[in-house]
């Protein structure tokens, strides 16, 4: 039976164990506790040998040595020599200085292999103010090192990947478009010097093949777009949205004078921003509003910026038209390359429009959304700074 266990087998507190709070070594015995069972690894030295005087639990488990093996003895006769140099000159730092030192990161050699370690080291001063014991709390932040090394491996990999495929795609994009142009030009000088020969069946099928080259042409365009939109280095400076949507809307009413389109640019519309970028995103929404107002006698285009909710709210600029819309129930698809919620022989396009916009808001840390209604025009939201409301 367990001689500390009363009949019922119920352990009961001894005295030894944990004195009543109210006897006179009560409070040492308290304190003993503590130090012992603080998860960080404690430790004292003497300010004069800056030997161990002090050492927990935590600090033998991390180590892998009882404390009989550490106390009186100095780094040196502990660790290796470089390591021992750098602890007590940190020793020092903190004695001489009276000062806690705070170190963030320090490798260890133990019992267990080399652990990361947090230390934080406080002079402890005599009643005359001379440093007389050094006090040293330490972390073990190895797992957590570990972890932050694998991730930033992992991160530095994945961009490395993603950067190759960017490259390649680019490449391959590029290299398309010279073949491209020969059966287009090819198609063409046959059409021209063959006219003669050819009946209506043969002229009609390399007109297709024309249009299907030509198709093709912008596709590519837009990929090299898109990619780039990717590789450029982002360099902010002021940027005038609203004189940029000017440049942008400026051919498409040229080519296309018969058209009533009211166009409502708001005053001030600045950003700290890549102009270069930014008027590649204008491109493709405005464009946008252009192509899928086209079926209306009249439209009105807006560009314009939303008043903030919040204090700190990124800038929310938007690009507004009254002209076919979308359905809201697949509003998730339309930043996705090649989605299109409209059939080609409707309106044309790629695809590849609004996941350039969406691209471009996120190399400036904003982001692009959407809001629109069957028949009832579409609104394309952008920001091109992160929001320190979310
Ligand atoms: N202003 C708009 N009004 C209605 N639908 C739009 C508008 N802008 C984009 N969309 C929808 O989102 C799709 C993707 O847009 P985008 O990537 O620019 O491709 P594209 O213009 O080549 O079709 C469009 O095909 C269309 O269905
Ligand atoms: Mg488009």
């Amino acid at each position: 039976m367990d001689p500390e266990a009363d009949d019922d087998g119920v352990k009961r507190a001894s005295p030894s164990v944990a004195p009543a709070i109210d006897t006179p070594h009560a409070t040492e015995w308290l304190l003993h506790a503590i130090v012992e069972n603080i998860p960080n690894m404690l430790f004292v030295k003497d300010a004069e040998e800056l030997a161990f005087a002090l050492f927990n639990r935590a600090g033998e488990q991390l180590l892998g040595l009882p404390r009989e093996a550490l106390i009186g003895r100095t780094d040196f006769d502990l660790f290796p020599a470089s390591d021992a140099e750098f602890f007590q000159k940190k020793d020092r730092e903190t004695l001489d200085g009276k000062v806690l030192v705070d170190i963030e990161e320090e490798p260890i050699s133990t019992a267990r292999g080399v652990r990361w370690l947090h230390t934080k080291k406080v002079p402890i001063l005599d009643a005359e103010g001379q440093p007389r014991f050094l006090l040293g709390i330490s972390e073990d932040i190895t797992d957590r090192k570990l972890a932050d090394t694998a991730l930033r491996e992992a991160k530095t990999q994945a961009e490395t990947a993603s950067a190759e495929l960017e490259a390649f795609s680019y490449s391959v994009a590029h290299d398309l478009r010279a073949p491209l142009r020969a059966i287009d030009g090819y198609s063409a000088a046959l059409l021209e010097d063959y006219a003669d020969r050819l009946d209506d069946d043969g002229r009609r099928l390399l007109d297709n093949v024309r249009r299907a080259a030509q198709r093709m042409a912008s596709l590519i365009d837009d990929l090299l777009t898109l990619s780039r939109a990717t590789r450029v280095d982002l360099r902010r400076e002021q940027t005038d949205i609203g004189a940029l949507a000017r440049a942008c809307l400026e051919p498409l009413l040229r080519a296309a004078p018969h058209r009533e389109v009211e166009i409502v640019i708001e005053d001030g519309l600045t950003a700290l921003a890549d102009p270069r970028l930014v008027v590649v995103a204008l491109d493709n929404l405005l464009g946008n509003a252009w192509k899928f107002t086209s079926k209306q006698p009249r439209a009105r285009i807006e560009v314009g910026a939303a008043a903030p909710r919040a204090p700190g709210e990124a800038r929310t600029f938007f690009v507004r038209d009254d002209g076919a819309g979308f359905d809201m129930a697949y509003v998730g698809k339309l930043f996705t390359p090649f989605q299109r919620l409209h059939g080609a022989s409707e309106y044309d396009g790629t695809g590849i429009g609004l996941a350039t916009v969406q691209r471009i808001m996120r190399r400036h840390g904003g982001r692009a959304w959407a809001e629109g209604k069957v028949g009832a025009g579409a609104t394309i939201y952008f920001t091109l700074e992160p929001d320190a409301t979310t």
